[in-house]
């Protein structure tokens, strides 16, 4: 494999070629092909100009300069020169501060080769640590940490903030750097929230956190407040589908009733019959509003009648539980009214409905890859 590390730096004159050095001396302990790409933002400090030093007399060290736009912005203009200039397998995140160890480089790089997508240095399993930090130090960082997980459903990711990290490049194309809509810190939120929806082998390796000896930390208020915003944004676009879900399959128990109703009372057709006619004809009002609506924004590849066919017979196995349940509701309980029973077996017929229509249905045809990148 052909694997890049990936290093931004923002004033980082004291530590780089320090960095560089001892990251060269690790490299021998790995079979791979390693390089260093460090990703400056036109440091004041100079730090780009001993980079570009190194880079003359070192084949596998380059330099990418750019505009200070934050730390995301930085890491997606580093992935997509490594991917598309350098041809990397796979690319590693690392601060240029030491406070990621370089001796534990070949371990992320063994998790990789074990059959990770995703690796990440963990500061929050056993045998990670952080540095002895102020207590509102450690509350950013932890409830960071927290609230990222809550909202995002990651919960068995104990480090989503972590900075020290080796992805595969075929993940990387997957996810598409373009789904990356956070310029600053928060990118390492988003980059892995990608990844957890794009159900990569995400593996977390403790690693010690070390303090910063030189320089300073470049993390800002705006980092924190993009961050809680993100965080929060990912929360309601997760909720919203689901409640939008809800409301299509609200209105559509008000068809399925009453479609129910006319044929059963009016018309006087037999129960066992009236109840599946009547859910085919919510069904068919619930693939439309959910088709253009809750799952409007989605892009998928698949045609409108395949989705259709596809929602159809989802429905019909939630139709299944549906009418279980109102058979074993009237026939073996003998609820009455007939109608308690109908809406009762819409209950668990909604959850079946909801994970398959979503994981499904009206999954997301995942974007084509920046290039293949071997
Ligand atoms: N190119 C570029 N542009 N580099 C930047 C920028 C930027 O705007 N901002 C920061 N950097 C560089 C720094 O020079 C350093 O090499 C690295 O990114 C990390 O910056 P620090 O300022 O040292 O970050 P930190 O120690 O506060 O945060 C670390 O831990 C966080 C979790 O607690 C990082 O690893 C974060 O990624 C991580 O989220
Ligand atoms: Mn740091």
């Amino acid at each position: 494999m052909k694997i890049v590390v990936i290093i931004p730096t923002y004033n980082e004159k004291e530590n780089i070629s320090r960095l560089i050095l001892a990251l060269e001396e690790q490299f021998k302990k790995i079979s791979h092909e390693m390089h260093i790409l460090v990703v400056d933002d036109s440091s004041p400090d100079g730090t780009g100009e001993i980079v570009r030093e190194y880079s003359r007399k070192n084949q596998n060290v380059h330099l990418l300069s750019g505009q200070k736009q934050g730390l995301g912005a930085a890491y997606v203009r580093g992935m997509r020169y490594a991917i598309e200039k350098l041809g990397s397998d796979a690319v590693i995140e690392m601060d240029a501060d030491f406070q990621h160890k370089p001796e534990d480089v070949p371990r992320l790089v063994t998790a990789l080769d074990e059959g990770s997508d995703f690796v990440i240095g963990s500061r929050y399993i056993p045998g990670g640590k952080i540095p002895k930090w102020s207590f509102s130090r450690r509350l950013l960082s932890s409830g960071g940490n927290i609230m990222s997980r809550a909202a995002t459903g990651m919960f068995k990711i104990h480090d989503t903030t972590a900075g020290f990290r080796a992805i595969r490049t075929d993940l990387i194309n997957k996810i598409s750097l373009e789904n990356i809509k956070v310029q600053g810190y928060s990118f390492q939120i988003n980059l892995l929230y990608q990844a957890f929806l794009n159900k990569a082998k995400i593996k977390e390796i403790p690693v010690e956190f070390l303090e910063r000896k030189e320089g300073e930390t470049k993390i800002g208020k705006g980092d924190v407040l993009e961050a809680l915003i993100f965080v929060w944004a990912i929360r309601l676009e997760r909720s919203e589908t689901f409640i939008k879900f809800a409301v299509v399959g609200a209105s559509g128990v008000v068809v399925n009733l009453g479609v129910f109703y006319v044929l059963f009372r009016i018309f006087g057709v037999s129960d066992i019959i009236a109840s599946p006619l009547a859910i085919e004809t919510s069904i068919i009002s619930n693939f439309l509003l959910n088709n253009f609506w809750t799952f409007g924004e989605r892009q998928t590849e698949t045609k409108f009648h395949v989705k259709g066919l596809k929602f159809n017979l989802v429905s019909f196995v939630a139709l299944g539980v549906s009418w279980t349940t109102f058979i074993a509701l009237t026939r073996l309980l003998n609820l009455r009214p007939e109608e308690l029973a109908q809406f009762i077996g819409i209950i668990p017929a909604t959850f079946v409905n909801y994970f398959l229509n979503s994981y499904w249905t009206f999954k997301e045809t995942n974007k084509e890859p920046v290039l293949a990148g071997k």
